[in-house]
């Protein structure tokens, strides 16, 4: 439950940057457009700012938060120091959708990190939100802009949604591009290693390294039932979850397996859910297996919904989370899936639906 004041949410547009930036400046919260999602913004280096985001979010104030600067000097007060390795992939991928993970410097708040001696750092690709770090001449601390326990936000009425009455204003700068957050790499240790992907892929960083980086267990199937707990304390709430139960079937070959994946569905359906009748159902699938589900669809009333493009793991991301939104707001309370191969840009997207699907996959032969 929260316990802040209660206030009135106002909508910023490029026009209010100035006044957005003031809120910042003196301890408000202002929700700003990014290229991935959209963040829940406070002041970076005030305790009390982290506090409040905490308390909007109705999140545990042991998950550290991203500290976003609109360019790479910036950088330099906020930690130990920038190791050359670091220096060469904000060169190469900032602004973009890459977060690293370094030594903090004393200024940093533990408030803001989760009591560790590291801290996130990020460099938006969002002109509106670069030109409001620049005026309120702060890093801004933010998290994904929603209720701790729902898929991030990738549009301004998605924050507005879960957090109206808990923050001064949001900066709507439309839809975002990407849809899925980004990919945070830990600089901090020994070796480079993978905490979260991100539209920034492995192939990417693998090639600025020069080696490829090594991959938080967690990340690979490991599960913490087993002892495996991830590096980025985020990464263990089920997360991004509809409210929906959710379930992936996936074969071990994708081409070529994609009516395989509908007389699962189908057989799931009939076998283990008998009373499916009584549920509202979603299949989540691609515009190129949409053909094979119509029938099903419209004979169990069932809804269609389309992530994109297979071909194309980006035009997935970017609709996921509003389609998940969307299954809340319709009341589904069942979700089928495809399941998509883990390269590139695929490996963020399935991490993703199988936090969404609380790790429930059917594997079919
Ligand atoms: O795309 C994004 O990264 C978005 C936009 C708003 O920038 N932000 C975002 O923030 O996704 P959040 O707080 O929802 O996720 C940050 C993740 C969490 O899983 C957190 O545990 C991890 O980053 N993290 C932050 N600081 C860390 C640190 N010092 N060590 C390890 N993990 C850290
Ligand atoms: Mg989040």
């Amino acid at each position: 439950p929260y316990r802040g004041i209660v206030m009135e949410t106002r909508i910023f547009s490029n026009k209010d940057i100035e006044e957005a930036a003031r809120i910042l400046k003196t301890g408000g919260l202002v929700a700003f457009p990014t290229e991935t999602v959209y963040g829940l913004g406070g002041n970076g280096l005030d305790k009390e700012a982290a506090r409040k985001i905490y308390a909007a979010k109705g999140r545990p104030s042991d998950n550290p938060l991203i500290l976003h600067v609109s360019k790479m000097e910036e950088v330099i007060p906020l930690v130990e120091s920038v190791p050359e390795k670091a220096k060469l992939l904000m060169d190469s991928f900032w602004p973009g959708p890459l977060t690293l993970i370094l030594k903090k410097s004393a200024i940093v708040p533990l408030e803001s990190t989760g009591g560790l001696d590291t801290v996130a750092l990020r460099c938006p690709d969002n002109a509106l939100t670069l030109e409001l770090i620049e005026k309120a001449g702060l890093p801004i601390a933010g998290p994904s802009a929603n209720l701790s326990g729902s898929p991030s936000p990738t549009e301004a009425s998605h924050v507005y949604h879960d957090l109206a009455g808990r923050i001064e204003g949001i900066l709507d700068d439309g839809a975002v591009g990407i849809g899925v957050e980004s990919t945070i790499l830990d600089m901090s240790t020994e070796r480079p290693t993978l905490l979260r992907p991100g539209a920034i892929t492995l192939e990417d960083l693998t090639e600025v390294l020069g080696e490829k980086p090594d991959i938080d267990p967690t990340l690979l199937g490991k599960s913490m039932e087993d002892g495996f707990v991830p590096k980025a304390p985020g990464m263990k709430y089920r997360h991004y979850a509809p409210k929906a139960e959710m379930i992936l079937f996936r074969t071990l070959e994708h081409k070529g397996a994609e009516s395989k994946v509908r007389e699962s569905m189908a057989k799931y359906l009939e076998e283990e859910r008998g009373d499916s009748f009584q549920k509202k159902i979603a299949i989540l699938c691609a515009e190129e297996t949409k053909p094979l589900y119509q029938e099903m669809a419209e004979k169990k009333n069932i809804r269609l919904k389309i992530l994109g493009r297979r071909e194309d793991p980006l035009s997935m991301t970017h609709n996921l989370f509003r389609i998940l939104r969307e299954c809340d707001e319709e009341g589904i309370n069942l979700i089928l899936s495809e399941s998509y191969p883990e390269e590139g840009v695929g490996f963020a997207l399935m991490n993703r639906m199988k936090k969404a699907a609380g790790q429930k996959i059917i594997l079919i032969k």
